[in-house]
């Protein structure tokens, strides 16, 4: 099989493969729309998984992303939702380290979803998100932020051994897909060093392989609280997944709600 598709279109595509698991965040993120009123807010907001039905939902929602290629899917995908989300979802081509929106200081809701901070790559490019977020919100208004917390054993598996990651189906494609990782981590400066590889095809033709690789910033609970407080913003809850129950030792994400004053 031989493919003229770009590289960055097939990553958007396979980025959505990889999310037919869905993360469960959604409704937390409708929730908390409804609590606000928006506008809302999503900085790194890729093929539109949460800006998308934020929109439909009814509210004024603004997506962020320097990927086009992300971008084209999610402008793909809000079309076939209809003229009504088309009509609430605006969708930027932006970094979002150093962000400034004419709208800045309107929004109710603005929110980093799902380990993107962890893409800014540095602890400045996480410190200028969090600002970024900070500068958007109207007074009063809440910013969100999702990030995986790996415990020991996740972080001894980031040795550069390659781990099965999954073997699906892409209903768009109709294809297998095959996905693998290999990852370095570096426990002083919490970077991991990410390789994506994925292999697609039908069964009995040759595949097609894909690369993709990412700079990953971990950060701790603590240290995310600690910069949304350098960015101006105070800390109403650290939760440690999405039913915003108290982060705990053992808690596989942190959750952080803040607010502008
Ligand atoms: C893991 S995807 C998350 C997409 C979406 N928020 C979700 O939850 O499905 C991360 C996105 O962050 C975007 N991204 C990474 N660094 C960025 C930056 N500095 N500025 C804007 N977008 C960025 C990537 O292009 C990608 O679309």
């Amino acid at each position: 099989m031989t493919s003229p598709e770009p590289v960055a279109d097939a990553l958007a595509r396979l980025y959505d493969v990889d999310l037919l698991e869905d993360p469960g965040d959604l409704d937390l993120y409708l929730a908390l729309a409804a609590r606000t009123g928006g506008p809302v807010l999503e900085l790194a907001c890729g093929t539109g998984r949460l800006a998308i039905p934020l929109a439909a939902a009814g509210f004024q929602v603004t997506g962020v992303d320097r990927d086009p290629a992300m971008l084209g899917r999610a402008r793909a995908a809000t079309a076939r939702m209809g003229r009504e989300t088309t009509a609430n979802l605006r969708l930027v081509e932006a970094d979002i380290v150093g962000l400034e929106l004419p709208e800045a200081g309107t929004f109710g809701l603005a929110f980093i979803a799902l380990n993107s901070l962890f893409l800014m790559g540095t602890r400045d490019g996480q410190r200028s998100a969090l600002e970024s977020l900070a500068r958007h919100l109207a007074p009063g208004g809440l910013a969100v932020v999702d990030v995986w917390q790996p415990d020991a054993d996740d972080l001894a598996r980031f040795d550069g051994r390659v781990m099965l990651e999954y073997v699906r189906d892409d209903p768009g494609s109709g294809w297998q897909v095959v996905k693998t990782s290999s990852a370095q981590y570096d426990p002083t400066s919490q970077i991991v060093e990410l390789t994506t590889r994925y292999e697609e095809g039908r069964a009995g033709e040759s595949a097609v392989r894909w690369l993709r690789e990412d700079r990953l910033r971990l950060i701790s609970a603590d240290e995310l609280a600690g910069l949304a407080g350098d960015a101006g913003l105070e800390i109403e809850t650290l939760a440690g997944g999405y039913d915003l129950a108290p982060i705990g030792s053992s808690s596989e994400r942190a959750v952080l709600l803040a607010v502008r004053p």
